[in-house]
């Protein structure tokens, strides 16, 4: 089992047409026919899209991704076209909504990976292989690789498993010129990231892109190098050979999995609400991160 604890009802705005509820997003067209993204403060772990809410999580990442596009501007264009909220917006909204273009988009998760964990680390272990790239004997959880890979995956509904592919399978999927140019700027732009994250203590492990096309020209689009679609670890606490800390959703991991929140991840039920406590941390996390990217205070 797995999807949402609770679904939320899409909100009614004058002029704008509800088109979908994410994980974490809600998307709307406005009357100009752009995409409105708004970030809510949902958080999912364990596939599952949990019952509690992480205070100013939406607005954090919001914040970061649009840091981040400025940062790779040179590199590749992205679809942000104002963060003005539409008129009859509620309050809320504010720091987390992103006018966007609405684009084409290509069905392939774009992983780089720079490091081995998680599913990599899964199928490497089984086949020395990453998305049936050969890599050298002897990594462990957490190693760096000799060189960034670029791992690509289809996309899932909520509460599928993203399913990793071979380069060869994404080019049969959206053609070879594409996929040439999918990997290419995927690797470009997590090199100049994870590079920025270095000078600033972190380790960027891997992280997820989706692109879309804009009359023939690639477009860097949804969120881009936040917690929830990379793998962040604090460098001084890096150390290949057991599973890294994670910067942000490691305590909700934890309590979850521990015998206070009195869950069974194996089991049909959803799993519950989160104590403050873990709210609170939680939200300090994302916050934290923010803050030691970027090099600015928060509020
Ligand atoms: N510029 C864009 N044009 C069209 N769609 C976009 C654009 N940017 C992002 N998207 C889509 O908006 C959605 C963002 O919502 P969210 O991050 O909550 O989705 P998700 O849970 O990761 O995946 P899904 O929407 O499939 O459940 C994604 O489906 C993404 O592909
Ligand atoms: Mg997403």
């Amino acid at each position: 089992m797995s999807g949402f604890v609770e679904k939320p009802e899409p909100l009614q705005v004058p002029g704008l047409v509800h088109l979908h509820t994410g994980k974490v997003r809600d998307l709307y067209r406005n009357e100009a026919g752009d995409l409105v993204m708004i970030a809510s403060d949902r958080l999912s772990a364990y596939d599952w899209v949990l019952p509690t809410e992480i205070p100013d999580k939406g607005r954090v990442l919001t914040q970061l991704s649009l840091w981040w596009f400025d940062k790779l501007a040179d590199l590749v264009p992205h679809h942000v076209l104002s963060t003005e909220l539409p008129p009859g917006a509620p309050a809320d909204w504010a720091g987390r909504t992103l006018i966007c273009k609405s684009l084409r988009m290509v069905p392939v998760e774009c992983v780089a990976r720079g490091y081995l964990t998680g599913s990599g680390l899964v199928e490497y272990d089984a086949s020395r292989t990453v998305c049936g790239l050969a890599l050298p004997e002897g990594l462990v959880d957490g190693s760096e690789l000799p060189a960034p890979i670029f791992t690509p995956a289809t996309k899932a509904e909520v509460g599928e498993h993203d399913e990793n592919v071979s380069y060869e399978e994404v080019a049969r999927q959206v053609g070879a010129e594409t996929a040439a140019e999918l990997r290419q700027t995927t690797l470009a732009v997590y090199g100049r990231a994870r590079d920025i994250a270095r000078e600033r203590g972190i380790v960027l492990a891997d992280t997820k892109f989706e692109f879309g096309y804009e009359d023939g020209t690639l477009v860097l689009a949804d969120e881009v190098l936040t917690p929830d679609s990379s793998r962040f670890w604090p460098a001084d606490a890096w150390e290949p050979g057991r599973a890294q800390p994670s910067f942000d959703k490691q305590f909700v991991r934890d309590w979850l999995t521990s015998s206070a929140s009195g869950w069974d991840r194996r089991s049909e039920q959803p799993p519950p609400a989160l104590p403050a406590e873990v709210v609170e941390a939680t939200s300090a996390k994302y916050i934290e991160a923010f803050e030691r990217l970027t090099g600015t205070s928060w509020s």
